[in-house]
């Protein structure tokens, strides 16, 4: 027997209504100002044809104050699963023209389902934010009911990647479920991330501010460190997701998208002999480094305007996907601080979690001399670094490009830090600090006796290089695995990444470690 006419009818009917969502008036006004709907970003994101709904029917609960006759589509947020690039992605997509894209108990359940199916799966999840907040007529419920998105985000941190794109207004509290996720991707425009906007700040501080100041892409990009990439529009910020997603596993339990051929081409590259001033004063741009090293020169930077004294990113090198960490000589002479720690570790802790090997890349100073940093907590926020790549089971490929000094010396995964090849360039120096400070410790008698302080200084400086710095002293004790010419480091991490994709590591079982925060 057929389905009769009046039920087909009814179902059309309704699915039209919701498909609608907060109306066509609002979804022209949003397109007039080139900004997508919440359902043009999930058609942007999956393949045609591919996305599945979940909750299309949902409806909000009438009980609650003055919502009794409003019309609640979707519950203001569409949910479901579809493919990238052929691998299935779970997303949900808050839908502005419906309430402000408010969260409320059944929004909020529609996000839960999507989260633990994405878990259940085994899938990343996506999700875009625009929304006015809690849904104030719901009152306790609605924090509540972000209180179980929060819990589900750090249940699944670590089993799938999850990604944030901040697409519109995010603001007090909702702002903690991005940031519990593993990258955020900002729109330049119209997206504002913040806990206590410039009205609360001025009517609680006195203090004067702007949203630009305080919660724009721009802000969080460069000074708060809480995003990791800007996009300029929202089909930026799903290229951005794409891209993202094609280094990342779908899970904790398999292996990045390799691209691996049966043969390994490993020859060597004469640029990079060029690139790197043999003077350890002479800055060079790690990047250019890292894209040499890189199969094709792709790099995909991570956080590229935050401490920039320190660059991390994806790439793939003889096809293996890796995380790069490099010091950054052009800033801040490449030292590590406070925020290029914090950078640095939880990118490392991340790369380990989704079974992304590390290639750490060292011209390093040591650690920023400052009473800020000191007084700020460096030691705490350094610490990090030891800890992330101490604990850190995953490949771990360590080149001394040239300075590699004290404790900035074991921060970048050296040999005791565990990592499990070490190689540096002849222009490496490894020492318990720079010729300049040693000389005027160890040899304070003879700089005050010196006719010309300053010849003195460079020939005890030369000295001191010459016998407490050179890369043959560490490889001499085997600090140091390999001293090779810059040409061959790209066939030798090529190798020594294929020699380690059978990696097992194990650690005393523990609920976790308890990493400085
Ligand atoms: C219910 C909301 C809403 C909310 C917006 N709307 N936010 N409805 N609860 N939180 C509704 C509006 O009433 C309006 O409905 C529609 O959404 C569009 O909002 P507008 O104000 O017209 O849009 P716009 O001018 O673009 O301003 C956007 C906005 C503003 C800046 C986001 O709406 C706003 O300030 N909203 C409140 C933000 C807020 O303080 N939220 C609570 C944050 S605290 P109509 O029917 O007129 O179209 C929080 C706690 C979470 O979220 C804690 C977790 C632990």
């Amino acid at each position: 027997m057929a389905i009769s006419k009046t039920l087909a009818d009814e179902l059309e009917k309704r699915r039209a209504v919701a498909l609608e969502g907060g109306g066509v008036k609002k979804a022209e006004d949003r397109h007039a100002k080139g900004r997508m709907t919440a359902r043009d970003r999930l058609a942007s994101l999956f393949s045609e044809g591919t996305f599945q709904e979940f909750g299309l029917h949902a409806q909000h609960k009438s009980r609650h104050f003055g919502m009794e006759k409003k019309s609640i589509p979707t519950d203001g947020v569409i949910t479901g699963t579809g493919f990238v690039d052929g691998r299935p992605v779970a997303a949900f997509s808050q839908d502005f023209t419906v309430v402000g894209g408010s969260l409320g108990e059944i929004h909020s359940k529609k996000i839960c389902h999507t989260l633990d199916y994405a878990g259940k799966a085994g899938i990343p999840i996506i999700g875009f934010n625009d929304s006015g907040g809690a849904r104030i007529q719901e009152g306790v419920g609605s924090l509540a009911a972000y209180g179980q998105v929060f819990y589900r985000n750090v249940q699944l941190s670590g089993v799938v990647p999850q990604i944030s794109v901040i697409a519109g207004p995010c603001a007090g509290g909702a702002a903690y479920s991005p940031a519990l996720t593993d990258f955020i991707i900002m729109t330049r425009e119209n997206a504002q991330m913040f806990i206590c906007g410039p009205e609360v700040i001025r009517a609680v501080t006195g203090q004067v501010t702007t949203m630009d100041e305080i919660g724009s892409a721009q802000a969080h990009a460069s000074v708060s460190g809480n995003i990791h990439f800007i996009a300029e529009d929202d089909a930026h910020a799903v290229a951005i997701a794409h891209r993202l997603l094609s280094f990342l596993p779908s899970n904790n339990m398999m292996d990045p998208p390799h691209r691996v051929e049966p043969d390994l081409s490993v020859v060597d590259d004469p640029r990079l002999d060029d690139l790197v001033p043999e003077d350890p004063k002479i800055p060079f741009d790690s990047r250019e480094v890292i894209k040499l090293l890189a199969d094709d020169g792709d790099f995909m930077e991570v956080m590229e305007l935050f401490a920039q004294n320190i660059v991390i990113g994806f790439g793939r090198i003889g096809g293996i996907v890796v995380g790069f960490v490099a010091n950054q000589p052009t800033v801040k002479a490449g030292t590590l601080d406070i925020d290029a720690s914090d950078k640095a570790a939880r990118f490392v802790r991340f790369c380990n979690v989704f079974n992304i090997p590390i290639v750490t890349l060292v011209d390093v100073p040591g650690f920023l001399p400052g009473v800020n940093e000191e007084r700020r907590g460096i030691i705490r926020h350094g610490a990090k670094m030891l800890f992330a790549y101490a604990s850190a089971t995953v490949p771990k490929i360590t080149v001394i490009m040239r300075k590699a000094y004290g404790g900035a010396y074991l921060a970048m995964c050296s040999e005791d830090m565990g990592a499990d090849r070490v190689i540096a360039w002849p222009t490496a120096e490894i020492a318990v600090m720079g010729a300049d400070g040693a000389v005027n410790i160890l040899y304070r008698k003879e700089l005050a006796e010196a006719d010309d302080k300053a010849a003195k200084a460079k020939e005890l400086a030369d000295e001191y290089r010459g016998q407490f710095a050179t890369p043959y002293l560490a490889a001499g004790e085997l600090f140091v695995h390999d001293i090779i010419q810059p040409r061959q480091t790209r066939s030798a991490i090529a190798l020594t990444l294929r020699g380690l994709m059978s990696k097992r590591e194990t650690r005393p079982p523990k609920k976790h470690g308890n990493i400085p925060l």
